[in-house]
């Protein structure tokens, strides 16, 4: 395949056959990984080709800053990583088809099936992308930032866009990465550079950067427009592909995620074992939400949503924001970034095996800092994004 100088964990599981490349790990792996998920278990969204850069060309990866700008730039890694100030942020990518396979099992979607697993953190380092843009004195008239990869595709480069005064906003975090967990990007997460929008789902965040283009519309680029949205759920997969209309309306594009979790033990296929009904079983997962909003109650239910319990929350990140442990990271961590929260949170509960016994499955829903709340019912759409029903497992006991 083209992809054969890339090197690949075994663990990982294929969505897509052979070629291009995507990827989740199984979600229990993903989980005991805790909250920095290793590069060879980060899911892998590929529409193509990864292009093969050589290690001794990286230093002169170039990419522009062009379009309504008084100054249009061409910067070079090197220069990139020497004359900006370097951060490094801990950040929750997430691909909008997180969790699709649940909508394709109702009714076959455009999208292949993710699990609950097109999710992963890591700690990102680079240039705060507004900083770039400032020097190249962007235009009155100017409103977005379009991102284009250098991964040439059957409809065109690789592109989106975000708006500007996203970009420009510090609290938003936007950056250009060139490292990953204190090492350089691998080749599946866009080395050498790739930008990194926080909060937003991972289809913004282009690998491969080549070129930033300021602009007043929105990205005109196919997989812009084509990919990432949540269109009416009346929209069926053959009058979507005769209506053009339905994908130009910028209202269903997707930028902020919204609150999703799941549970990654019990797993799907676990089978309690019951020793004594007082022993308790604690269960555990994941859950994340958009824009820098933090997920603020996680609730489980084993009685079909009859009645719910809070579980607990842990913020792993926090730890990163103090003061006292700004070694964590060699004191690069900005402390001034942001209030905000741009990581999944890790929640538990115990719960004793006796209850667990009467039960045929747990139920986890999650709140955000907004009051917005997963849904119990599925909301179906042509592309199967942004899929956040009520997370089930069903319960298996021993006997
Ligand atoms: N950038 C380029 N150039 N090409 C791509 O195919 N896929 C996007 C985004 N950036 C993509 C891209 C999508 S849909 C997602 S979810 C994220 O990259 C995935 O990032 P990851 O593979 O590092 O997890």
């Amino acid at each position: 395949t083209p992809d054969a100088h890339v090197p690949r964990d075994a663990r990982l599981i294929r969505l897509t056959g052979v070629h291009p490349f995507n990827v989740e790990a199984p979600l229990t792996d993903l989980f005991n990984e805790g909250f920095l998920t290793s590069p060879e278990l980060f899911y892998v969204r590929n529409h193509g080709a990864v292009p093969l850069v050589h290690d001794e060309d990286i230093p002169n990866w170039e990419f522009s800053v062009e379009g309504l700008v008084a100054n249009p730039l061409t910067i070079s890694l090197k220069e990139l990583m020497s004359e900006y100030d370097n951060v490094t942020y801990p950040i929750t990518l997430v691909c909008a088809g997180n969790r699709r396979k649940e909508q394709n099992v109702v009714r076959k979607t455009k999208g292949f099936s993710w699990g609950p697993a097109g999710v992963s953190t890591a700690l990102f380092t680079g240039v705060v992308m507004a900083d770039v843009i400032r020097r190249a004195k962007p235009l009155k008239k100017a409103k977005y930032v379009c991102m284009e990869g250098a991964d040439k595709l059957p409809n065109g480069y690789y592109g989106t866009s975000v708006k500007l005064n996203w970009v420009m906003d510090p609290n938003r975090g936007i950056m250009l990465a060139h490292g990953m967990n204190d090492e350089m990007l691998r080749p599946d997460h866009g080395k050498p550079l790739r930008a990194v929008i926080p909060g937003q789902i991972g289809g913004r965040s282009v690998k491969w950067l080549k070129k930033l283009i300021v602009t007043a519309e929105p990205s005109d680029n196919w997989y812009h427009i084509y990919d990432n949205r949540v269109l009416p759920t009346m929209v069926d997969p053959d009058e979507s592909a005769k209506n053009p209309a339905w994908w130009k309306d910028d209202r269903y594009a997707i930028y902020d995620l919204s609150p999703n979790s799941a549970i990654a033990f019990p797993a799907h296929d676990e089978t309690l074992s019951i020793e004594s009904a007082l022993e308790k079983y604690n269960v555990q997962g994941y859950a994340y939400s958009g824009g820098g909003r933090r997920i603020t109650r996680v609730e489980i239910s084993i009685d079909k949503g009859k009645t719910w319990r809070l579980a607990n929350i842990d913020y792993p990140e926090d730890k990163y924001r103090e003061y006292e442990n700004k070694e964590l990271f060699g004191g690069r961590l900005d402390m001034d970034w942001r209030e905000a929260s741009f990581c999944w949170a890790f929640w538990n509960l115990e719960i004793t095996l006796e209850e667990l016994k009467t039960s045929d499955d747990i139920l986890v829903r999650s709140m955000d800092e907004s009051m917005c709340i997963q849904p119990r019912d599925m909301y179906w759409s042509v592309l199967g994004m942004m899929n956040n029903p009520w997370f089930r497992v069903a319960v298996h006991n021993e006997n």
